[in-house]
């Protein structure tokens, strides 16, 4: 296990959240979407656009330094203009992200536990979230108790109760 610690997210870490977004796009495979693009794209800013409004909340790793190793968070969308994991009102969505030189090294794990505290500390029932089937980070989340509720061309949504 690595050296990082987990901390909340503030409203000063739209920086890294960004940075997170434009991984959690890419996700695992090689094709990258440019940085400009992603934060340039309505349907995907839309995550991180006005951070930290009221009733987002989210999780941020740091090594020994200070210096971000990821960041998980998340936040409600309406039903007229749902995210891509959207389920319910009411129900967060959440962001995953981990810097490359820091993956497979325990931080997504951990960001994923620590939001799932967060969101019952916040009093939502469950967390919702969208994954490529193609991306390992599948694997992750259904070990973490996410289940797949519905199933798009190359996307499946998965749903947790963290209550
Ligand atoms: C997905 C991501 C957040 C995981 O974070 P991470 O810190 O690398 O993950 P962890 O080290 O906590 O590992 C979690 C599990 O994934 C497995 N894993 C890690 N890297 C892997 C890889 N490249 N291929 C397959 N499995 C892998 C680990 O073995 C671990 O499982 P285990 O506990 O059973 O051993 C990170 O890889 C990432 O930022 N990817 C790009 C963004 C992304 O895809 N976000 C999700 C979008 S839905």
């Amino acid at each position: 296990m690595s050296a990082f610690r987990i901390r909340p997210a503030t409203g000063e870490d739209s920086r890294v959240l960004a940075d997170m977004l434009v991984e959690a796009v890419n996700g695992n495979a090689e094709r990258a979407r440019s940085r400009v693009n992603v934060l340039e794209d309505p349907s995907f800013v839309r995550y991180i656009a006005g951070w930290k409004r009221p009733g987002d909340f989210g999780c941020v790793a740091e090594d020994a330094n200070g210096v971000a190793v990821g960041a998980c968070w998340a936040r409600l969308f309406p039903a007229d203009d749902p995210g891509s994991g959207f389920v319910a009102v009411g129900v967060p969505e959440l962001t995953l992200g981990v810097y490359r030189q820091w993956r497979a090294q325990g931080a997504g794990r951990a960001l994923l536990r620590e939001l799932a505290l967060a969101a019952s500390a916040h009093g939502y029932a469950r967390l919702s979230l969208s994954v490529e089937r193609t991306n390992f980070a599948q694997r992750l989340y259904t070990s973490e108790g996410y289940v797949a509720v519905a199933s798009g061309a190359n996307a499946d949504t998965m749903v947790r109760t963290v209550r």
